[in-house]
């Protein structure tokens, strides 16, 4: 039985960070995520710079980084100027992202959601056009930090409509980390009433140690796909209160334990997860890359 993970710590995690890496220690961490096993990798993002200085250099990145083969390299696109970067860095996907709550939508780029879905759509139809592959993000799912508390019929328009846009798969973020099993396991449990389980993701941050229990609800309704981030690393700019997504190293850890397949090599991805530690300067969140350093 296989699960499919999407490494998300070059850009939730990296967007989140004070200090801004070097692009080269980026390049490098992305280089041994890929040889670690990892075969999606979301690496940056095409955003405005100036709302995201951490990722401002996703050009130079993406352009430096060797395309180990098998593996698919992404980044987030809010608009058709983030779709002309992602091709002429050459990508052959890109993540849309939007929220499901009104509030958290407007803060994080600056349109209303009613604004928000023709932008999309041209993007999608632009790049799927040009033969990319699109992913599609909606956000708050679970809880926003402006507006609290996210009907779930919000998640579910949202979900539709970037599926029709033509996106192979949704990721339901739990942005600020507030989910708890039953919760996971009842939207899910909805939401496969109308979009087919394998186009469905979870991206859970885990700012209240709910995470992986999430993982493992998402996955009693048949989810096998997820994203994060390694190290622990994670959350966003314009969500206060936002931690990290959950550890890849964790997430391995605890699905190789239950003998399901991810294709990544545990031992590999800590050194990955040490590197970047060491780049960072301080403990990071994850449990498995602490009881490695440990021992
Ligand atoms: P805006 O300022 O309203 O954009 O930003 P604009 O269209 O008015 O353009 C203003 C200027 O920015 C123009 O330049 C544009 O060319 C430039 P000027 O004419 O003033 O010199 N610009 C760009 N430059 C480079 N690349 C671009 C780009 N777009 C505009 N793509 C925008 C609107 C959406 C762009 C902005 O709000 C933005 O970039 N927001 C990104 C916020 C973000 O990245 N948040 C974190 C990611 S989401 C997340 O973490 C959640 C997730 O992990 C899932 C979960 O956890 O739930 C995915
Ligand atoms: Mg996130």
């Amino acid at each position: 039985m296989k699960v499919k993970i999407v490494e998300v710590g070059p850009r939730d995690g990296l967007q989140n960070e004070k200090d801004i890496l070097p692009s080269a220690v980026k390049a490098a961490l992305i280089n041994k995520l890929a040889e670690a096993g990892l075969q999606t990798i979301e690496a940056s993002s095409f955003v405005n710079p100036r709302w995201i200085p951490q990722l401002a250099d996703a050009d130079e990145v993406l352009s430096t980084i060797n395309r180990a083969q098998g593996v698919t390299y992404t980044a987030l696109v809010p608009n058709l100027r983030g779709l002309e970067r992602a091709r002429a860095c050459g990508l052959n996907e890109i993540a849309l992202f939007m929220s499901a709550s009104q509030t958290h939508n407007l803060k994080n780029i600056n349109k209303t959601l009613e604004e928000t879905y023709p932008i999309l759509r041209e993007v999608a139809l632009e790049a799927l056009a040009l033969g990319m592959r699109v992913r599609g993000y909606v956000s708050t799912v679970f809880g926003c930090p402006y507006e609290g508390k996210v009907p779930l019929d919000n998640s579910r328009r949202v979900t539709e409509a970037l599926l029709e846009m033509g996106a192979y798969e949704i990721s339901l973020g739990d942005t600020i980390g507030v989910a708890t099993p039953k919760q996971v396991h009842d939207l899910f449990r909805e939401l496969v009433k109308d979009a087919p389980v394998q186009r469905l993701a979870g991206h859970f941050h885990d700012t209240r140690g709910t995470g992986l229990a999430n993982v493992v609800a998402a996955m009693d309704v048949g989810i096998r796909t997820f994203d994060s981030s390694i190290g622990g690393l994670g959350g966003c700019p314009y969500a206060p209160g936002a931690a990290g997504n959950i550890s890849t190293e964790d997430l391995i850890y605890m699905l190789h334990g239950m003998e399901y397949e991810t294709g990544v090599d545990l031992q590999k991805l800590l050194e990955a997860g040490a590197f970047i530690q060491k780049q960072l300067g301080r403990d990071l969140n994850s449990k498995v890359l602490k009881a490695h350093l440990a021992a």
